[in-house]
């Protein structure tokens, strides 16, 4: 959904808030940030000389904006907009309210009711049908007893603590420091949305109605940084969804003070716990309390927005669906940084480095990064809307009678298609308001090019050049006040730093390059979903581009096009949300765009169907200069899909073992990223990023669901997912030497994504790097049947008795 123009202009014109330390700076329209960047500058930057500027400028909410610049009032934290919290007493109140539900008392008698009965039919009760009753009254109220306790143990190690404002004030202050310590540049926010956003809460505080905050997530500073902006808005501070994973000693005990509420990472099968939880979110929508959870689930770690979790969300439409709640607002949220804390942690857990526990000692460590300068956070909110109104829209779509207090029931597969369109929303609105941060730009032009460096003069030129092409997509890029976009790409090379921008100087000109590409691609990740379409089609042409020859040569068919592309999307369908409209349209609506950019020529018949596509005259003249800006975005997730079906080839059981061998999962995958590490350096495997724990985990859920190869799952937990290849799918051997043979589905499978492959500098796809690479996979694979006969004579694995998972077709997004 890209937003209109009048949103973007509004986007571009008004002006930001700053918020370093105690200070909130106004910058209004045209004020040009760059030239005082002296680092105690920015605190004291003089707000009358801004106002001044101001004047010239007025704006209707200059009056409320004063209101709490001059300050008094907000320090307090006692006067917000929202239900009161920070008092004593608190989490008592809420505890009560949560052991006074209904669906938790139910439960409770649901599941002594059980107990009893499994104590009966074992003749725990006594012989005689009085001695039963009598039995059963006093049982009864004693397990309904312990399981109080056991909801109140459950209760304290989760719900939010808000009990002190004293404790409240000094937390603000200390991650003020913190944060604005390591983000020198402060957190940046608009301030036409922060007022539309106050005065939503005042209309959500009238009626009761929790805001819903619902964020992307990149980093640990996503939760502090709303925190703080609430806080200084005078907002109801939001109680944040956490994994308990991060409960760790001293710091969980703040967190859940400060608005962390701890759930477990996994329920497994415990129907108390989840009716706990149930009805702890009923109790925070019913009381208005504002709430936040994050949209993805976990940290993306590759720099990509991730599909939508629909866990908690599940839990919020419950409460509606079911009548509990009346209502509640949605408020889409997207945080933006020049630079993410953890990349540098992230890159060697993807690298397969063991990942270290989360402990305060390695808390404190990463926060020994506060001392460096990450340049800024910006916070965009998006138009909060109604989840009701929603709801009711997506039941009368389903042909239900949406009504807004009594129970409504829906199948599971109704459920899931409502949850679906909710977190595709919510991800499309927080696409939506996203800034590209000038470190993004920078990073996504650096690996787009051909050259080894690039110059001053040519770097800023691509980076205008970029800026065009995100706004032309409905993007928005972050503004600077009008800095002329020199200054802009200095600040983020600054950012960025020569870990992973090195300049080569003593030349014509200073010629800059990329050092650490891997670190690099972490940025250029958060660019690509704007020309995922754009991208798609430059891989399917450049099939024929890559063939060489003259320019008739090169051109494709429309429909050889369409089958590659379908090939494509189909391959990176959990990797990216495409827009909804469907295969086809998309494919139109791209090559008009492209035509329009006077980057392909269409012949079209007389019909005016598309027939050849090929490049323009244009674009050959420039070099192929935006041909190849789509190419390099797509081809590491290109590479990384061919590493993952080249490993599968190794999953061929060898002659000398069973043929019926199921492979631990987890051990295929870091296998086949020793193999990606050995491709890559003996110069078969053209990007190093390509040897990504979570972009190979992906491929192999793909293949899975495409049926390539097949998982088990088992329903106990220590027991790991196995998998094996599909009969179908399975590789032949040469019957005389053993050796893998360059055929069948999987191999056809392998090429087909081949096709779309950078063509490398020193590399040829052809025989001899086939079969180099087919020895080095079955070399691999070999190692993990010897491991997986080893350790299954020692486990005696039942492999029948495990259940199949296959995803259904229904359940599939159709996006
Ligand atoms: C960015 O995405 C590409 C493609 O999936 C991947 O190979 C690369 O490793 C990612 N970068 C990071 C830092 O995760
Ligand atoms: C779920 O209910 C809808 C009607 O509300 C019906 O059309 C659909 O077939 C049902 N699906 C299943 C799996 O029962
Ligand atoms: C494996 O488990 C299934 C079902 O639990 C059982 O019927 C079968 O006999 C078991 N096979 C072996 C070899 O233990």
């Amino acid at each position: 959904m890209a937003p209109g123009k009048d949103a973007l202009e509004a986007g571009q014109t008004a002006p930001d808030l700053e918020i370093v330390g105690n200070q909130v700076t106004i910058h209004p329209t045209g004020f040009t940030g760059g030239s005082d960047t002296q680092d105690d500058g920015i605190t004291e930057r003089n707000l009358v000389r801004h106002m001044a500027r101001f004047r010239e400028n007025p704006f209707e909410f200059l009056r409320e904006v004063s209101l709490f610049v001059s300050g008094t009032g907000w320090r307090a934290y006692d006067q917000i907009i929202g239900q009161p919290i920070f008092y004593p007493g608190f989490s008592d109140r809420i505890k009560g309210l949560i052991l006074e539900s209904p669906i938790l008392r139910n439960k409770i008698s649901e599941l002594a009711e059980a107990r009893l009965k499994v104590e009966e039919t074992e003749g725990l009760l006594g012989a005689t049908p009085e001695a039963i009753e009598k039995a059963k009254t006093r049982r009864r109220s004693e397990i309904e007893g312990n399981l109080r306790e056991v909801v109140d143990t459950m209760m304290d190690n989760m719900i939010c603590k808000m009990d002190s404002n004293t404790f409240i004030r000094s937390a603000y202050y200390l991650c003020t420091q913190l944060l604005t310590r390591a983000y020198h540049q402060g957190i940046h926010v608009s301030s036409e949305e922060v007022l539309r956003l106050r005065s939503v809460a005042e209309e959500a505080t009238k009626k009761k109605h929790s805001i819903v905050f619902l964020p992307c997530h990149k980093s640990h500073v996503d939760y502090v940084s709303l925190q703080i902006i609430c806080y200084r808005l005078g907002i109801g501070l939001p109680i944040v969804v956490a994994g308990d994973n991060l409960n760790f000693p001293l710091v969980g005990s703040f967190l859940q003070h400060a608005g962390a509420m701890w759930i477990r990472r996994s329920f497994g099968n415990d129907p108390l716990y989840h009716t706990v939880v149930q009805t702890y979110i009923d109790v925070i929508l019913q009381q208005g309390y504002n709430f936040e959870c994050f949209i993805e689930g976990g940290r993306s770690r590759t720099g990509k927005l991730l599909s939508p979790k629909f866990g908690i969300l599940n839990f919020i439409v419950d409460s509606l669906l079911s009548g509990r709640v009346e209502d509640a607002v949605i408020c889409p949220v997207s945080t933006q940084y020049d630079k993410v804390i953890e990349t540098e942690s992230y890159i060697s857990e993807l690298l397969g480095q063991p990942k270290p526990k989360e402990n305060l000692a390695n808390f404190l460590s990463s926060s020994s990064v506060l001392s460096l300068k990450l340049g800024r956070v910006d916070v965009r909110f998006h138009k909060p809307w109604s989840l009701r109104e929603f709801l009711n829209q997506q039941l009368t779509r389903l042909g239900q009678s949406p009504s807004s207090n009594s129970k409504i029931t829906l199948n599971q597969s109704d459920r899931g298609r409502i949850l679906r369109t909710l977190g595709y929303r919510v991800l499309s609105d927080i696409n939506a308001v996203s800034v590209m941060m000038p470190t993004a730009l920078v990073g996504t032009v650096l690996l787009t090019l051909r050259g080894r460096g690039v110059g001053k003069a040519e770097l800023v030129r691509r980076v205008e050049w970029l800026c065009e092409r995100v706004r032309a997509k409905g993007g928005r890029v972050a503004h600077f006040y009008r800095a002329p976009t020199a200054q802009v790409v200095d600040r983020a090379l600054e950012v960025l730093g020569p870990k992973l921008v090195g300049e080569v100087t003593g030349l014509v000109e200073p010629t800059y390059y990329a050092v650490d590409r891997f670190q690099l691609s972490f940025y250029r990740n958060m660019t690509i979903h704007l020309f995922i379409t754009e991208a798609l089609v430059s891989a399917a042409m450049y099939t024929r581009v890559k063939q060489g020859g003259g320019p008739a040569h090169q051109r494709i068919t429309y429909d050889a096009l369409l089958a590659q592309v379908s090939f494509l999307s189909q391959l990176f369908r959990g990797e990216f949300i495409f827009p909804p409209e469907g295969l086809t349209a998309n494919l139109d609506k791209t090559l008009r765009g492209l035509e329009k950019d006077n980057v392909i020529k269409v012949t079209r018949d007389p019909a005016g169907h598309p027939t050849h596509i090929e490049l323009s005259d244009a674009e050959r003249e420039c070099g192929r200069e935006n041909f190849d800006f789509y190419c390099f975005l797509i081809w590491p997730f290109i590479e990384a899909s061919w590493l993952g079906a080249v490993s599968l080839m190794g999953l061929t059981p060898p002659f000398d073992g069973p043929s019926d061998v199921w492979i631990d999962m987890k051990k295929a995958q870091d296998s086949a990223q020793l193999l990606g590490k050995t491709l890559y350096h003996q110069g078969d495997l053209s990007y190093f990023e390509a040897v990504n724990k979570e972009t190979l985990k992906n491929a192999y859920h793909q293949f899975a669901e495409e049926g390539i190869i097949l998982v088990a799952t088992s329903k106990e937990q220590r027991t790991p997912t196995t998998m094996r290849l599909a009969p179908e799918w399975t590789p032949e051997r040469d019957p005389t030497t053993g050796k893998l043979l360059n055929r069948g589905r999987l191999w056809d499978f392998t090429e087909r994504i081949a096709m779309s492959r950078r063509e490398g500098k020193n590399r040829r796809d052809g025989a001899t790097v086939s079969s180099r690479v087919l020895a080095m996979t079955d070399a691999v694979g070999r190692e993990l049947f010897r491991n997986a006969a080893a350790s299954s004579d020692a486990a005696d694995l039942n492999v029948s008795s495990r259940k199949q998972r296959r995803t259904s077709i229904e359940t599939r997004a159709n996006l």
